[in-house]
């Protein structure tokens, strides 16, 4: 039986964002020594990119920074809601668009926004670096890794580890 706590990261097309926090999400419990107690995976509100790795961009700036970008999108579906213990969004449109998945008041404690979790600075999105140019790539990870520092600590606190 696999008892390890379970985080899904959510974004629209699960080939920019969340596959950015899964990767550095990662690192940071493989850095924690925290990989018996938390499991990752991501997906995405739209099943537009369904069955693609990350994007290019994405990789490549990731890459830069470290961190190893492994996911295949795919959709999110209800069985996530019931699977997972800590469902995140990057913004406001992916937490509404999980809202409308929910069936009942133990799943919507289950829903958080990632820029909850950042410490060094206020942030009210992960913004979606899809259209944009190279510096919105940058800001992803930047905002990611402030974000992942404050979700290792939320864990860490919740199990006394
Ligand atoms: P993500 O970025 O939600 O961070 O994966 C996007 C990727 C693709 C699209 C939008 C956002 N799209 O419209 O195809």
């Amino acid at each position: 039986m696999n008892l390890r706590y379970k985080v899904l990261f959510v974004c629209l097309g699960n080939i920019c964002r969340s596959p950015s926090a899964e990767g550095i999400f990662k690192k940071k419990i493989i850095n924690n020594n925290l990989s018996k107690y938390i499991s990752v995976d991501s997906a995405g509100i739209s099943s537009f990119h369904r069955g693609e790795k990350a994007d290019k961009r994405m990789m490549e700036y990731a890459t830069k920074r470290g961190y190893n970008l492994t996911s295949i999108s795919r959709p999110v579906t209800y069985y996530d809601i019931e699977e997972f213990d800590m469902i995140i969004g990057m913004d406001d449109e992916n937490i509404y668009s999980l809202e409308n998945m929910l069936r009942s008041e133990e799943d919507r404690k289950k829903i958080y926004k990632m820029t909850s979790f950042c410490r060094k600075e206020n942030y009210d999105m992960v913004p979606d670096p899809y259209y944009g140019g190279e510096q919105g790539f940058v800001k992803v990870i930047d905002i990611l890794e402030d974000a992942c520092d404050g979700l290792i600590e939320v864990i860490k606190k919740k199990f006394s580890i």
